[in-house]
């Protein structure tokens, strides 16, 4: 019986996926590298400095550690920017419904993100209460597919593995939950990975499996 939800944020929660998308073409515009919606599936899961390392695969020179500070600091800032105009009406009804549902029936539920500003997302829109653990990217030092923050947000949730479901837009996130010894559900661009237990058309799907035996 599954007892504990581990949600990823970006692009599961809210889209602020395609805000990082916005903000990683400022960067690659600005410094001619060619970026596009195919790169930017690479980066879902993926840390910040990592994500650039991947967009700069396609720059026609180098740069300096100190000029990758300053392209992420960039990217950041711009990033930040959007979601600060945030606001709980960002937040799709099916999302909100099926956390208030899973609230009431019981289940613990956590938000595990390789993301630095996953409090001030979950803070802008309203999401903050819905969870009893939050693991953001300033607790982990390893990226997906490594599955620390799964790790982590099981650990603190004081949840079996084995009575665990992770959610996830990332196919690098579902492999994380499955190498932490956890099930997982894809939703949007994870659909594709075959690896996935569950396939999710919305959010909302998460209402008849979480009533299911794993
Ligand atoms: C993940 C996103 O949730 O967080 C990645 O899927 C992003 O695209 C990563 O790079 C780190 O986010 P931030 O907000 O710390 O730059
Ligand atoms: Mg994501």
């Amino acid at each position: 019986m599954i007892k504990a939800i581990i949600f990823d944020l970006d692009g599961v929660l809210v889209s602020t996926d395609h805000f990082h998308y916005l903000a990683w073409k400022k960067l690659a515009d600005r410094e001619g590298i060619e970026f596009d919606e195919k790169i930017n599936n690479r980066l879902r899961g993926v840390s910040r400095m990592a994500s650039l390392n991947i967009i700069l695969e396609k720059a026609k020179r180098t740069y300096t550690p100190s000029q990758k500070e300053e392209m992420a600091h960039f990217k950041n800032e711009y990033y930040v920017s959007l979601i600060r105009r945030m606001t709980p009406e960002d937040v799709e009804p099916v999302v909100l419904h099926t956390l208030e549902t899973l609230k009431k029936r019981g289940l613990k539920l956590a938000v595990a993100s390789s993301s630095k500003n996953a409090p001030l997302i979950l803070k802008v829109t309203g999401l903050t209460s819905f969870f009893d653990v939050i693991v953001d990217g300033t607790m982990i030092k390893n990226s997906k597919p490594d599955p620390e923050v799964f790790l982590l947000a099981q650990k603190l949730l004081q949840a079996k593995k084995e009575e665990a479901l992770v959610v996830e837009d990332a196919v690098v996130g579902i492999e994380a939950a499955h190498q932490g010894g956890m099930k997982a559900a894809a939703i949007k661009d994870a659909t594709k990975d075959e690896q996935a237990d569950y396939l999710l058309s919305n959010l909302g799907d998460l209402l008849e499996i979480s009533g299911s035996v794993v």
